[in-house]
């Protein structure tokens, strides 16, 4: 992954500072100021001339690169609309045009003059938070397996000129969340990239052993098959019997708090490939259920995050890592399970495997004393319907949690929107044999698989994410790293309090 190395600087005079690229943030209703003057009068007004041939209008979105004639080789100009209509939103534009704008340039360094968007402290460091997340996960590039990866940006240095707009200090802890922020999207993102065959559930093991080694504040253990079937998870258990892969429970535990707080748990479903086992999926498009690892690759980002930045809390990271095959041993639909709760499971479709690694999963997590829980998966094709890709699904048994994970997903925008969770739905996943039923039937299939979960969380403050719409995209075929922003933002908040 290329390392990107953000730095805050005061520069009292922007014309006089070496650079390979001076940014300038212009808005359409403002007479040229501060750095963009100086820079203009420096070049011998090389900014005024470009505006006047009318190409660069200031417009959101637009850009327009110089060649610079002094200290600053060269000079990008972004256009940032109306300086009255600058919100967040316009915030995100302006960062990727400045991605857009040096991705394909030679430029390794670049200083940005942050002073010209003339924003208040909180936004500016919302902006600076979102513009290195932003620069970091989109320079991403998927190397693993190709033998002549596609370049990445050329950038690799973004110094801020903080001089008249932020406290270095401010600058430097949002430049760093950000970066974590972003690091831990693209970590997630190609973790759900790799293959089924190199990403098994050993593999995402391993990769919990390997980010335990860079932090000295998290201990790793994984359950292994044997210590399932001693604690009783014939659920999470009946995922794996058909492959050849055995399943693992991997706990990730860190600890930055006082020992005795309470931990946020998160729980990603790691199916590291979904063949829908005896209820086999269709072939078309099957080679897209690598991703069905994507909850559990989010929960890793989200760790990476987490560690780096050190947060002051306690997480502990359960990922229920299966594969989903068919075989002569495989689970087959009717049969029935005993999950770790000592409620019996009819497995009425072998293709709702996540629900069945998730109930363990949930149990297990109680032995943590959680302050709360949150379970993130690839769960249904349903929640794609209901909500597309845009927006993740979000079910909960409180309210407070609720409303504390929408806020994040707001403030990161990395979204989600909640869905009911209605005891009128409870029904559906009714069984003639068993306590529960799988499968829900006809009608509100994200719903009734979020009703099933529930049933093994009424210990604890529960939340479940369903990112099957969220989590990848098809078209180019891609993971998306969320919700690790919506995850990181919510720690951070919790952090904060
Ligand atoms: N991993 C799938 C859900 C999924 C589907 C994720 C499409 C991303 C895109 C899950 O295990 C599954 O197969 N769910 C079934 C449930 C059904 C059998 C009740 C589904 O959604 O069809
Ligand atoms: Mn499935
Ligand atoms: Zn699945």
């Amino acid at each position: 992954m290329t390392a990107m190395t953000f730095v805050a600087r005061n520069v009292a005079d922007a014309a006089a500072a070496a650079s390979q690229c001076a940014i300038l943030p212009l808005f359409q209703d403002e007479k040229l100021a501060g750095a963009a003057l100086k820079l203009d009068k420096a070049s011998s007004g090389s900014i005024k001339a470009a505006l006047e041939l009318g190409d660069f209008t200031a417009k959101l979105g637009e850009s327009f690169m110089l060649v610079g004639t002094g200290p600053a080789k060269r000079i990008l100009l972004i256009g940032c609309g109306n300086s009255n209509t600058f919100n967040r939103e316009a915030a995100r534009k302006f960062s990727q045009t400045l991605y857009h704008a040096l991705s394909n340039k030679q430029a390794s360094e670049a200083m940005l003059h942050l002073a010209g968007l003339g924003l208040k402290e909180k936004e500016a460091k919302w902006m600076l938070a979102y513009l290195a997340r932003h620069l970091v996960a989109a320079s991403y590039r998927y190397t693993a397996t190709i033998s002549k990866p596609r370049s990445a940006m050329k950038l690799s240095r973004l110094v801020i000129n903080t001089k008249g707009a932020l406290k270095l200090q401010l600058a430097s802890s949002a430049l760093n969340e950000g970066k974590a922020t972003g690091q831990g999207i693209a970590e997630a993102a190609n973790l759900a990239n790799l293959p089924g065959n190199i990403c098994t559930p050993s593999y995402l093991a391993q990769q919990a052993r390997k980010l335990a080694r860079s932090s000295g504040k998290l201990s790793v253990s994984v359950v292994d098959e044997k210590q399932m079937r001693a604690l009783g998870m014939g659920a999470l258990l009946s995922v794996s019997a058909g492959s050849e892969q055995s399943a693992k429970l991997i706990v990730m535990n860190y600890k930055g708090a006082k020992a005795g707080t309470d931990p946020q748990v998160l729980v990603g479903k790691g199916i590291t490939f979904d063949s829908g086992g005896i209820s086999l999926k269709p072939g078309a498009k099957m080679d897209e259920m690598k991703f069905d690892m994507g909850g559990a690759a989010s929960v890793f980002g989200t760790m990476h995050a987490v560690t780096t930045l050190e947060l002051p809390l306690n997480v502990v990271a359960i990922v229920a890592a299966a594969e989903n095959m068919p075989d002569g041993r495989a689970t087959k639909p009717g049969d029935i399970v005993t999950s770790m709760s000592g409620k019996t499971i009819e497995v009425l479709n072998t293709d709702a495997e996540g629900r069945l690694v998730l109930c363990d999963a949930l149990t297990y997590a109680a032995r943590f004393k959680p302050a709360a829980v949150i379970d993130i998966a690839t769960l249904t094709g349903a929640c794609v319907v209901a909500l597309g890709s845009h927006a993740t699904g979000l079910f909960a048994n409180e309210d407070a949690l609720a409303e504390q994970l929408l806020a994040a997903g707001i403030d990161s925008h990395d979204r989600a929107w909640r869905m009911p969770l209605w005891d009128d739905y409870q029904a559906q996943i009714k069984s003639n044999f068993a306590d529960l039923a799988n499968i829900g039937g006809a009608g509100g299939g994200s719903i009734t698989a979020a009703c099933f979960l529930s049933c093994f969380a009424h210990d604890y403050n529960w939340a479940h994410l369903d990112i099957a719409g969220s989590g990848w995209n098809s078209a180019p075929k891609g993971a998306t790293g969320r919700p690790v922003a919506l995850l990181t933002q919510y720690l951070l908040d919790r952090a904060g309090e």
